[in-house]
C-alpha cells in the first residue's frame, strides 16, 4: 500500500473502528486524506489569517452547488472588534469565539430570492416549509465548503451553532435583515497542536445499501459507546495516528454524554425565531 493509501486506512479505521479498503490506485488520495482527518479544533496559533485568504476560502466555499441555482447563502466575516465582543459574550462557555483568528457567521438568505418577486410586482407564492429549508442546506453546504477550503489551506475550524441560542441578538449584531438567518458561526485559525480524529459510529449504523436499516441499532450503539470512550480517555495524538490499543474504558460514553446534553430543552424559541424573520414554516 503506497504511504497516502494506508494513511487514509488508518484515518479511518481511527475514526469508524472498521476497515474501509484503501486501493493504492485510487485517485484523489492526498484530498481524502484531507478530508478523512478532518478534527475540529478549539484553540489557536498565534499567527493571524490574512483578510485575503478568508476572501479566497469564502469564494471557494460559494463555489458550493446551490438548490436549483437560487444562491441562498451568505457569509458574514466579522472584523469589527466591538461586535466580535458581542458576538463572544453571547457564548461565555466557548471562549475559543473571541480568541479566534478569522470570525465568521454563515447565513440563510430568503431575502434576495423574494426580492425577484417584488422587482416584478409579482407575489411570492411559495411561502411555506421549504423556503426555510433550501436556504437552511445552502448555507450548511457553504459552511462545509469553507471549512474544506480552511483545512486545505492549513487551517482549523469550529462551527458556532450555539449562537442560535442567542438568534435575535446575533441577528441585531449584525444587521440581518427580514428573511436572513443565521445557520451557524466558524471559527478559523491556524491550529494549536495536532489532534487525532474523533470517532464515528460505525458504518453499519450510517451507511445503508438499498433500504434503511436500523435493526442493530442497540448493538451498534453500545459498541460505538465503548469505542468513543477509549478514544476519549487516549486522546490527543496526531490526526493520522493508528488506532490506539485497548484501555479499560473510563468516564461517561456518547450515549450517556449526549443524553444527558439533551435533558433539558435547547432552542425551544428557534421557531419563533425564524418566523419573526418572515417565514412561513407550514
Ligand atoms: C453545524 C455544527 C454546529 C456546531 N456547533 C458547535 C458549537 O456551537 N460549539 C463547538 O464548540 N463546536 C461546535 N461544532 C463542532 C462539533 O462539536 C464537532 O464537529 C463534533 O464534536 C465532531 O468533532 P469533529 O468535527 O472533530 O469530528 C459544531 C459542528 C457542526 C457541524
Amino acid at each position: 500500500m503506497t504511504d497516502a493509501a494506508s494513511a487514509v486506512a488508518g484515518a479511518l479505521a481511527r475514526r469508524f473502528g472498521e476497515t474501509v479498503n484503501v486501493p493504492p490506485s485510487t485517485a484523489g488520495l492526498d484530498e481524502l486524506l484531507r478530508i478523512a482527518t478532518h478534527v475540529t479544533h478549539r484553540r489557536w496559533a498565534d499567527r493571524p489569517v490574512p483578510d485575503d485568504l478568508v476572501r479566497l476560502l469564502a469564494a471557494c466555499a460559494l463555489s458550493a452547488p446551490s438548490k436549483s441555482d437560487l444562491q441562498q447563502a451568505d457569509i458574514v466575516q466579522v472584523r469589527d472588534p466591538a461586535r466580535l465582543d458581542a458576538i463572544a459574550a453571547l457564548v461565555p462557555q466557548m471562549p475559543w469565539v473571541r480568541g479566534a483568528p478569522a470570525f465568521l457567521v454563515f447565513c440563510g438568505d430568503g431575502r434576495r430570492f423574494r426580492r425577484i418577486f417584488a422587482r416584478r410586482g409579482q407575489p411570492f407564492v411559495n411561502e411555506h416549509l421549504d423556503a426555510f429549508f433550501n436556504p437552511a442546506v445552502d448555507a450548511a453546504l457553504v459552511l462545509m465548503n469553507f471549512i474544506r477550503a480552511a483545512e486545505a489551506a492549513g487551517l482549523a475550524c469550529c462551527p458556532i451553532s450555539v449562537l442560535r441560542d442567542r438568534a435575535t441578538e446575533l441577528s441585531a449584531i449584525l444587521e440581518l435583515p427580514e428573511h436572513v438567518f443565521p445557520v451557524a458561526g466558524l471559527c478559523a485559525g491556524y491550529p494549536a497542536a495536532a489532534l487525532s480524529v474523533n470517532p464515528r459510529l460505525s458504518l453499519k449504523a450510517s451507511f445503508h445499501i438499498d433500504r434503511f436499516d436500523d435493526e442493530d441499532t442497540d448493538a451498534l450503539l453500545d459498541e460505538f459507546d465503548e469505542r468513543w470512550a477509549l478514544a476519549r480517555a487516549q486522546r490527543g495524538g496526531p490526526a493520522s495516528a493508528p488506532p490506539p490499543a485497548p484501555v479499560p474504558a473510563v468516564g461517561p460514553r456518547w450515549s450517556d454524554e449526549k443524553a444527558k446534553q439533551y435533558s433539558v430543552a435547547q432552542r425551544a424559541d428557534w421557531g419563533a425565531f425564524v418566523r419573526a424573520k418572515g417565514f412561513g414554516l407550514d
